[in-house]
């Protein structure tokens, strides 16, 4: 596109201040602000304002888990049925890490954040050596794939790379990467990150298999034989990853997915609840989630509602294939923003000031026909890293760690 189809394109959706400080950019600058606006899909900013009323729901209704008692009764033959998938090499493992960690505060990618006290452990470190467990105890190494998106990439595949993959043979490492989207402001204005360089922001952990499929590795995955996908967060430092167990239960109850729960720790905990909506396995976010249905109590007077979703996933590849066209809602999220402001000047908010718009992986478990809700020990299992310090930070998961005999 020249610069008048550019402008008639930004015009045509209200994005006219894009070409603000054109005049005074050099060429290649120019080039590559046409280039980024004419590649940039704006149609979501116009959701904005039906998105801040939030997602319309189907009739949620509850959805039981298969719970600890069951898990342990049958845990030998659910462990034997896994080993022998990830044996076959029908298991791979997908590490969503495209995230931007701002509530971490570090300008590194998650998973360089190093949680050690005594000595350097990286978060990335923590989950390859779960992972490697898993390898030892099945003999066979379960393929990695790790999503990265254009504001981490180079960082995390030259840190990876640098740290020897913490011992995972390399060749089973596949990185590819995720989908931008713009980030505005509260009216629905793109924000500019350099005068020529219109703010984006990764698309969210949803558009991971699109992704995944885009980069040919999907298809590569299917070749090599590979059947079930385990699509894991990078910042739970206690993440049990390809779990032979959830592995096998999930493929011992014909299944099309799983989700690792864990019971909520109190009614209004920040996690999604596994659920049925309109009938069909669904998870509700945290924010969606109304009074009504966190005080609801089932025949025992336990929550109706208990389990809530660690973003630990199992999905079958074939299942996948069926949905990848389809599209997932979209999810409005609050976030700081770095921009370029009136005068030109940089500015690193210290609160949030715009939105980035994401679909997420939970949407997609309601576009499959099963799901195996698995619990797990939370104290075991689940040790997220969103903050520095308080609920889910680095104190928290550093006091988990320590709890499950890990140094650090
Ligand atoms: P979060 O929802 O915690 O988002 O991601 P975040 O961007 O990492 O952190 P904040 O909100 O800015 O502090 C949950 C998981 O999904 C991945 C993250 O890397 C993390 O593993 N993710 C998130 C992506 O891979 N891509 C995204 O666009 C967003």
């Amino acid at each position: 596109m020249n610069k008048q189809q550019v402008a008639e394109k930004l015009a045509s959706c209200g994005q006219e201040h894009v070409m603000k400080y054109y005049d005074e950019l050099t060429e290649g600058e120019k080039e590559l602000l046409l280039s980024q606006a004419e590649s940039t899909d704006f149609s979501v900013l116009s959701s904005l304002g039906s998105l801040k009323g939030g997602n319309e729901r189907g009739v949620i209704t509850p959805l039981g888990a298969m719970q600890l008692p069951e898990i342990r009764q049958k845990e030998k033959e659910f462990k034997e049925a896994g080993l022998e998938a990830i044996k076959k090499g029908k298991v791979g493992a997908v590490l969503l890490a495209g995230g931007m960690g701002t509530r971490l505060g570090s300008d590194d990618p998650k998973g360089m954040y190093n949680i050690g006290i005594t000595r350097e452990v990286y978060i990335f470190q923590r989950l390859i050596e779960n992972l490697l467990e898993v390898v030892k105890e099945a003999g066979a190494y379960v393929p990695l794939y790790v999503m990265t998106s254009d504001k981490n990439n180079e960082a995390t595949v030259k840190f990876l790379k640098e740290h020897h993959y913490f011992g995972y043979e390399e060749k089973f490492v596949t990185f590819f990467m995720q989908e931008m989207a713009p980030a505005c402001d509260p009216d629905g204005k793109v924000y500019m990150e350099e005068k020529w360089k219109i703010s984006t922001s990764p698309n969210g952990n949803g558009g991971w298999y699109t992704s995944m499929h885009k980069w040919g590795v999907a298809q590569k995955a299917m070749e090599d034989g590979v059947e079930w996908l385990n699509v894991f967060a990078v910042d739970n430092v206690l993440q049990r990853i390809a779990d032979p167990c959830f592995v096998g239960a999930v493929i011992a109850n014909n299944c099309a997915s799983g989700a690792k729960v864990v019971k909520k720790c109190a009614p209004d905990e920040k996690i999604g609840v596994i659920c049925l909506e309109d009938g069909r396995p669904s998870i509700v976010e945290y924010y969606e989630l109304t009074d009504e249905l966190m005080n609801a109590k089932d025949e025992n007077g336990d929550p109706a509602y208990y389990f809530g979703v660690i973003l630990n996933y199992l999905f079958r590849i074939s299942d996948l294939e069926k949905i990848r066209e389809r599209n997932l809602p979209l999810h409005l999220v609050e976030k700081k923003i770095s921009y370029i402001d009136e005068a030109g000047n940089k500015v690193k908010p210290e609160a949030p000031n715009g939105y980035k718009f994401e679909q997420l992986v939970l949407d997609m478990i309601h576009e499959m026909d099963s799901c195996l809700p698995f619990e797990v020990e939370r104290n075991r299992e689940f040790a997220p890293i969103k903050n520095k310090t308080g609920i889910d930070s680095v104190e928290s998961a550093r006091k988990l760690c320590k709890e499950n005999g890990i140094t650090l």
